[in-house]
């Protein structure tokens, strides 16, 4: 008895189970839920123990949580920051703790990059330009001036940051292109919709382009447009990022112009990372997710073929 487990399972074969800790930033999107699920089910596949919590967006909820994780001696610790900056602290007591922090999603701003040992997610900035060269394309023929209202994501968020760089450093190549306005929409549809309202009636039909962070928010623009009598996709093309079902169903009615893809399907490959770092074999320091385009033309075509 003293070499088999309860299960009878022999001693030498049986493993303790890893267990991550994650923190997840809410459920503020279509995304986010995607993200979520995909998250946990790879947990589960991988024979992971996942303790999961969620922040309801509030970054001292993630301290919280990743504090409780330490306190756990969880064997490694994985999260989504909601902003760039603040995380310093907490990320020297899970290193003093020698807890491994894998990032997904999003990055934090910190000086001491061995605070973490992998950030795996999208290149946000290079989703920015994307938006910003469909954008040149399409309007390549107009005289302009093209007036631009853009819904920024959550303020100090990576995603929010480097969406709007990439954009701007493409459109900037010719002065036609003008923001008007810009402003947060915290990547929620009732937000979008509240602050496209405001665009609108400060704006009126002088708005041209929406360019918004996420489809989330593009879809709440959309009913303030339709509310406000005007056509979307047609009298103001819209612009957005995720490609979530949501956005290809907006693109498939019409109401959409396009929407520059963003994976959330993190789950398998953090699984593995966490796997990895275990077993103390090396991990890369940055995994870029591969990630397309789709236009309005395609999403009938491509819809069938959508995981999130
Ligand atoms: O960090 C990724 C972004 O966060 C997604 O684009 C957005 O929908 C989400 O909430």
């Amino acid at each position: 008895a003293a070499f088999t487990l309860a299960a009878g399972i022999p001693r030498a074969f049986a493993q303790k189970k890893i267990v991550l800790g994650f923190s997840q930033i809410g459920a503020e999107s279509e995304w986010r839920t995607a993200n979520t699920e995909s998250i946990k089910s790879a947990a589960k596949d991988a024979g992971i123990e996942l303790k999961f919590a969620d922040a309801q967006q509030k970054q001292e909820n993630q301290i919280k949580a990743i504090r409780s994780f330490i306190a756990q001696k969880v064997d490694v610790i994985a999260f989504s920051p909601v902003v760039e900056t603040g995380f310093e602290t907490v990320l020297r007591e899970a290193k003093a703790a020698k807890i491994p922090v894998i990032l997904t999603d999003r990055a934090v701003n910190v000086k001491d990059q061995s605070l973490w040992v992998s950030f795996m997610g999208s290149d946000f900035t290079e989703e920015g330009r994307k938006a910003g060269r469909w954008l040149v394309e399409k309007m390549k023929a107009e005289k302009g001036p093209v007036n631009i209202v853009e819904l920024q994501g959550t303020v100090g968020s990576a995603p929010a940051i480097d969406r709007k760089k990439g954009f701007e450093e493409i459109i900037k190549a010719d002065p036609k292109f003008k923001i008007v306005r810009s402003q947060t929409g915290d990547f929620t549809r009732a937000k979008g919709k509240e602050v496209m309202e405001a665009f609108l009636k400060a704006e009126g039909k002088k708005i041209n382009v929406l360019y918004a962070h996420n489809d989330d928010m593009a879809i709440g623009a959309i009913q303030a447009i339709e509310e406000a009598g005007l056509k979307p996709a047609k009298d103001i093309v819209i612009i957005s990022i995720d490609a979530v079902k949501g956005a290809f169903e907006a693109m498939m009615q019409g109401k959409l112009n396009v929407s520059v893809e963003c994976s959330p399907l993190l789950g398998p490959q953090l699984m593995q990372a966490v796997k990895d770092v275990v077993a103390g074999k090396p991990v890369p320091k940055r995994i870029v997710t591969e990630e397309g385009i789709f236009p309005m033309e395609v999403a009938a075509k491509e819809f069938p073929k959508r995981k999130y």
